[in-house]
């Protein structure tokens, strides 16, 4: 009966987790944290998934994932064995931006680091400790967060792309986090992973021309490139690069191919 806690599952790769999980074994136990209770806890209902909890948690808010990890220990009986930090701002507003764009933006770059920071990166170490007492009770002890390969210097060169760069920024420190976090807890026994999902379609509802915009660099990369995986596909993989890690990887940034091939060929 594993426990999983997925945060920031309310839609996208983590509502995913939520689904891929309840399918695999009735008898996982998955808690998902979601800002909206009621319409994550719809659809759950509308999707009939089992054995699936959705408890209130904000990664901007770091008393709401202290509760979140109380109301979990009543679910679970006290033990977490996976943990899968999620959730993510995407700094929208200059998603398009280039370095230089922001001279007379100062503020708008500096506003946009802020939040996405303290989603990204604070909120995680947020909800990894909320979430520690809980996880060095299990025997598994395995902790993710999805990160992203937009921040890897041999994709920003390849694929010459200068957007995306708060994004790219947070998920570098969210890598660091991670391997911090697999620092501190190397004597305990739990091992860490950022892992990047790959490509994956989770967002139908952006206008044709703003995905078309921001995929471009992707094909530029990557020249085998057919399209984004499906969230299925990609939390599925994801799952297993949790389950293989072993305790000399603890801490590394791996693919959702569990290596460092990063969407096909790259
Ligand atoms: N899709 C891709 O191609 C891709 C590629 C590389 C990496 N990733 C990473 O994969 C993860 C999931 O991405 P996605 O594509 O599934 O995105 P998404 O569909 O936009 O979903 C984002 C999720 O993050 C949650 N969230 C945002 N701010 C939060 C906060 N302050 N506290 C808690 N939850 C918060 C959202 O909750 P609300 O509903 O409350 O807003 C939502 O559940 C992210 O870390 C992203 O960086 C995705």
């Amino acid at each position: 009966m594993p426990v999983y806690v997925v945060i920031g599952a309310s839609r996208g790769i983590g509502y995913q987790f939520l689904k891929t999980l309840s399918s695999q074994d009735p008898s996982n136990i998955i808690i998902g944290t979601a800002r909206t209770v009621d319409a994550a806890q719809e659809k759950v209902a509308a999707d009939g998934l089992k054995n699936v909890h959705i408890v209130h948690g904000d990664m901007d808010d770091h008393a709401s994932l202290t509760a979140a990890a109380r109301k979990t220990a009543e679910i679970s009986g006290g033990v977490v064995d996976y943990l899968i930090a999620n959730g993510a701002y995407f700094a929208i507003p200059c998603i398009f931006d280039v370095a230089d764009d922001f001279v007379g933006k100062e503020d708008l770059f500096l506003d946009e680091l802020k939040q996405i920071m303290r989603t990204n990166v604070a909120g995680t170490l947020f909800a990894f400790n909320a979430f520690m007492p809980l996880i060095l009770k299990s025997s598994i002890k395995r902790v993710s967060a999805i990160s992203s390969a937009a921040m890897l210097p041999e994709y920003i060169v390849g694929a010459e792309d200068p957007t995306s760069l708060h994004y790219a920024l947070s998920k570098a420190a969210l890598n660091t986090l991670v391997a911090k976090f697999a620092a501190r807890y190397k004597q305990e026994g739990v091992r860490f992973v950022s892992i990047s999902p790959g490509w994956v379609d989770t967002h139908a509802d952006m206008p044709k021309e703003f995905m078309e915009r921001m995929s471009k660099p992707f094909y530029r990369w990557d020249k085998t490139l057919k399209g984004p995986i499906s969230p299925a596909q990609s939390a599925e993989m994801c799952l297993k690069v949790m389950d293989d890690l072993r305790e000399e990887q603890s801490g590394e940034f791996l693919s959702q191919h569990g290596n460092h091939v990063w969407i096909n060929g790259k």
